[in-house]
Order: structure tokens, then C-alpha cells, then sequence
């Protein structure tokens, strides 16, 4: 047998070794084609690959902070598994502009106040793109992934969902779902005989039976309403800044798929049971009938225009909108309970932690809502003048601001954007503006890292808007905002007459949690008592 006829190393071959020493660069392309075995050839692509990988990470990064080089292909995927926020603060702190790469995805983080709102406000050059699993669990055709016109366009029609006059409406079903959970809370701690317990599990539960009310109404049971609470967990934890790029079975992005499907379903029955209602001549109560009830007006509307009637300006609709299928309607009223669930929960829970640590503040809360009710714990309140009451939204304001539900919202980039004239980030790499530096500037808030509610009512804290990113700005600042903060005074006024509670401080209760949004790292742990009236 010839020696070369072996499986023997190449190198450790005699002929080749003559060829190595007299190949010239011609010959090359040849040798490798002649002499790399299986093996080698797939090392061969590896090591090229990794070099690529590095190659182009370093070139993305130019002139902006980050590390050296990357894990090959992974970067740390394993850090953002487990997400740290003082990792994160440290990455924002490291300046203006810094970068990791995860998988293929080059990540370009926008950390002060000025480039976050750069990115916001250029939608020429970037739309959000939530995380790459949101795609498949709220579905491509969702309205919360158009961009340009047609995103402006479809977000009109939802805007008369949230005017004042409609949010006003929402206000008596939330009381409701408010008065049951706040028993529920004083029954959980009887069962744990007064023992402080970890409850921001149930603060997500309360959150969530809240949305699906308001959105969907009556249209929905109780049990319904049940298992998405408690389902909805896994439509979060399928949400990580980074997944794995497919939906293997049994993972996470598995589970929350399946949650997904089931919450889409749930809310096409309420659309086709609302339809039928209002064409029936029900009235509004929820988000779902105010959007029925627009498309029936607008549909009677185009109706008597095309039976050539000359209709008066002031009969036409403020917004004529078109008829929406129910799974239209679902996707959409899905991308509410998507964009609430996490961020409410989250300030639910800090509002509830910090408001025990600091019962002087909750003191005043409990004194201006008993005195707008005059007196009687359990008389409604309207949206102005639950929103005039100071003290209430001076707490939820700066609780806002102190621990921002919504850390980072990601973009990204449609084509190549020069973020500064120094440097531009390359197209399809992922942009993520941050809100919490610019909410903790101490130039904009004075002693950031303090609890100061006053600074709502007698500082300046309103005046400083650009800082204020809670919300995000640009063309997708967020939908619910005012009903969102409405919905919060409402909760802490209603619980500041209803109960009395207590929270167990450990050292992890000041520490953040990141799970979507951020959390007391110890989960919350309170007491609930009924107060004496
Ligand atoms: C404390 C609670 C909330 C916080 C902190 C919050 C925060 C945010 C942020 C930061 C964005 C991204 C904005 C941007 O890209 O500029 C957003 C978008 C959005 N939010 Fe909220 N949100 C809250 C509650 C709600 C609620 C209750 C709803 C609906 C009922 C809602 C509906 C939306 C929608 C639909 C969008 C996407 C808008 C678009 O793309 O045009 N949010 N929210």
C-alpha cells in the first residue's frame, strides 16, 4: 500500500512533507484539496469561522466600548441567560456607546439620556424589534412589528381606546378586581398565620386578572383569567433578550408559545361574543367594546354614506376605522396584556415595598384619598380627580423613576445608522436604548439613588421631560401611559383605606431582579392586614 493510501496525518507523511517544504502558492489550493481529510476540513472551517466571527465583531465594534473579542459564536449567552443588572449598570456606566455579540447578533447598547433618545426618535433608521421569540409569539403580522405609515396608521385607531373619557369607563371594573385581590392578599396571610410571604407572584396574578378585565370584560371566565395568570409567566421567561434562534420542543420559548397560543384563542371568543353583543345594542365596558362599538359606528356611518344620505359633520365618527377580524382583534388586545403585564407588575411591586418602608409617605397617600371620597373608603373617584391627588402621584411618579420598570427597549437597526458622526452601527445589529441612566441623572434628579417623592410636588422633577424615558418617546412611546399611571393610583390610593401591610426588609430587597422588567431580588415578602376603618 502507498504510504499516502493511509489514514495516516498528512504532515507525518514523507511525500508531503517534501511538498510542504517546496509548495508554492499555486500549488496551494490543491494540496489543501488533496490532502485534507474529513476531519481536518471541518476544523479547517471552524477555525475560519471562529476568525470570521471575531473579525467581524471587531470591525462592528469600531471606535465604541466593549470587550476585545468574543466567546467564539456564543459571546456571553450564558450571562444574558441569567441577566445581572449590575452587570448591565456596569456595561451602561462603561459609556455613551458600547456593544456585545451574541449568536450572529451584534448588540449596540445606548446608554445616556441624549443617544437613548437619539435612538428612540430615529425611525427612519431603526423599529423596535422586542426580542427575536416576540416574533413568533405575538405572530409577524402583529401590528406592534409595522413601521413607518402603516404603524402610525393602525396606532390612530387604537388611540380613541384610550382617550380619557374611555379610560374613565374602566375605572369601576378595576375598583372591582382591586376590592377581591386585597381580600385575597389579607386571606394569604391569615393562611400563613401573619408569616411574611414573597408576593410578587401575586402582585403579577392581580396585574394580569386587571388587564384581562379591562380589555376583555365579562366576555371572559374566571377560570380563563386564572390560567392565563398563571401561564403568562411562561410567555415572560420565553421572552429573554436573547433565545436560541429556533423553537426546540420542551424549552422555554416552547412554553410560552403554547401559553401565547392559548391567550390568542381565549381573546378571539371574547372578540366574536363582543360582536355579537354590541350589534345587539350593548353598552360599552370595556377596551374590546369601545373598539367594536367604533368599527359598528363606522361601518353605519360608511353605510348611509354609500346610500348617498348627506350625513352632518358632527355624525360622523371622530376616527373612522375599518371592521378587524376577531383574530385581528385578539393579536391586538394580546399586545396590551404584552406590553402591561411585566411593566405593571413590576411597579405594582416596588410601589407595595416601598410604601411600607416608608410609611410616612404612605400616610399622606391614605389622608388625600380618604378626604377626596369624603370620608367613605368605598365611594368611587373620577380620573381627575384621582390624578390631582398629590401625595398619590407624586409616590407613583418617583417610584417610576427610582426603579424603572422598563430597563431597555430594543431596536433595530434597518440600515446603517451613524448614531454620532464617529460611529455608525452597522445594519441588522440590534440598538438598545437604555431608560434608567437618564432617569438617575443627577443633573436632571437631584440624589438620584434616594426615594424623594417632593420632588413631584415642590421640585422640579416635572419640568425635566427629556429625562422622563419611562414611557419611551418617538413614535412608539407607549400607549397606555396615562391609563398605566392612572391604574397605579388608583391601586396604592385604594390600598393605602383598605389595608395595612408590612414588609420583611432582607438585604436582597433593594437588590434588582431582572426578569423582563426588574423586581425586589427577594420577591417581595409583606404581611397583609384589613385596616380598621
Ligand atoms: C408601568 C407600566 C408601563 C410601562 C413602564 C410601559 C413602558 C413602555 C415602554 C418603555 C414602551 C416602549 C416605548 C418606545 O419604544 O418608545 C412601551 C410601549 C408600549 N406600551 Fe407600555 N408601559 C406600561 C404599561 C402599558 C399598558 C398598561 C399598556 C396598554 C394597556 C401599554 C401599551 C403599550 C404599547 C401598545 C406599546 C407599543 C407602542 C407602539 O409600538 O406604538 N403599556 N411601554
Amino acid at each position: 500500500m502507498a504510504i499516502n493510501a493511509s489514514f495516516v496525518s498528512p504532515t507525518a507523511d514523507a511525500k508531503v512533507a517534501h511538498m510542504a517544504a517546496s509548495f508554492d502558492a499555486n500549488g496551494l489550493v490543491s494540496m489543501l484539496m488533496n490532502n485534507l481529510s474529513g476531519w481536518r476540513l471541518v476544523l479547517t472551517i471552524l477555525v475560519l469561522a471562529i476568525a470570521y466571527d471575531q473579525f467581524k465583531y471587531v470591525w462592528n465594534k469600531g471606535s465604541i466600548v466593549g470587550p476585545m473579542w468574543k466567546a467564539p459564536f456564543i459571546g456571553p449567552f450564558l450571562e444574558s441567560v441569567n441577566p445581572d443588572f449590575n452587570a448591565y449598570h456596569a456595561k451602561w456606566e462603561s459609556g455613551p456607546l458600547s456593544c456585545v455579540s451574541v449568536f450572529h447578533k451584534f448588540v449596540v447598547i445606548a446608554s445616556t439620556r441624549d443617544m437613548a433618545r437619539k435612538i428612540f426618535n430615529s425611525p427612519t433608521f431603526v423599529k423596535p424589534c422586542v426580542v427575536d421569540a416576540a416574533y413568533k409569539l405575538l405572530r409577524p403580522q402583529n401590528w406592534v412589528f409595522l413601521d413607518g405609515k402603516a404603524h402610525v396608521d393602525y396606532r390612530k385607531g387604537l388611540n380613541g381606546l384610550f382617550t380619557r373619557h374611555a379610560l374613565e369607563q374602566y375605572l369601576p371594573i378595576q375598583e372591582q378586581i382591586y376590592n377581591e385581590y386585597f381580600k385575597k392578599f389579607v386571606q394569604i396571610s391569615k393562611d400563613n398565620n401573619g408569616k411574611h410571604v414573597p408576593f410578587m407572584g401575586e402582585f403579577r396574578e392581580l396585574q394580569c386578572a386587571l388587564s384581562c378585565r379591562t380589555f376583555v370584560g365579562q366576555y371572559i371566565t374566571e377560570e380563563a383569567i386564572k390560567k392565563i395568570a398563571d401561564d403568562y409567566y411562561l410567555i415572560t421567561a420565553a421572552l429573554e433578550l436573547v433565545n436560541f434562534p429556533i423553537i426546540l420542543p420542551f424549552t422555554k420559548s416552547w412554553y410560552g408559545k403554547k401559553s401565547a397560543d392559548m391567550v390568542l384563542e381565549e381573546f378571539s371568543r371574547c372578540a366574536a361574543k363582543a360582536k355579537v353583543r354590541l350589534a345587539a345594542g350593548g353598552d360599552n365596558k370595556c377596551i374590546l367594546d369601545f373598539w367594536v362599538s367604533a368599527m359598528i359606528e363606522s361601518e353605519k356611518y360608511r353605510q348611509r354614506i354609500a346610500a348617498g344620505e348627506k350625513v352632518p359633520d358632527t355624525e360622523k365618527p371622530s376616527m373612522l376605522i375599518r371592521e378587524f377580524t376577531d383574530f385581528e382583534i385578539s393579536m391586538t388586545l394580546f399586545t396590551f396584556l404584552f406590553a402591561s403585564q411585566d411593566a405593571t407588575s413590576s411597579a405594582n411591586t416596588w410601589l407595595f415595598q416601598i410604601m411600607a418602608d416608608r410609611p410616612e409617605f404612605l400616610e399622606k397617600v391614605r389622608e388625600e384619598n380618604i378626604a377626596a371620597r369624603n370620608g367613605d373608603i368605598h365611594a368611587p373617584i373620577s380620573l381627575d380627580n384621582l390624578e390631582k391627588l398629590p401625595w398619590t402621584r407624586a409616590v407613583v411618579k418617583e417610584t417610576l423613576r427610582y426603579r424603572p420598570p422598563v430597563i431597555m427597549v430594543p431596536y433595530v437597526a434597518k440600515k446603517d445608522f451613524p448614531i454620532t458622526p464617529e460611529y455608525t452601527a452597522p445594519k441588522g445589529s440590534m440598538v438598545i436604548p437604555t431608560t434608567y441612566m437618564a432617569l438617575h441623572d443627577p443633573e436632571a434628579y437631584q440624589d438620584p439613588e434616594s426615594f424623594i417623592p417632593e420632588r413631584w410636588i415642590s421640585g422640579d422633577a416635572d419640568k425635566q421631560v427629556k429625562n422622563w424615558l419611562v414611557f419611551g418617546t418617538g413614535p412608539h412611546y407607549c400607549l397606555g401611559q396615562v391609563y398605566a399611571q392612572a391604574n397605579l393610583m388608583l391601586m396604592i390610593g385604594k390600598a393605602s383605606m383598605m389595608l395595612d401591610w408590612n414588609h420583611q426588609v432582607t438585604d436582597k430587597s433593594e437588590e434588582i431582579k431582572v426578569f423582563a422588567t426588574i423586581f425586589p431580588m427577594d420577591d417581595c415578602l409583606l404581611t397583609f392586614k384589613e385596616r380598621d376603618a
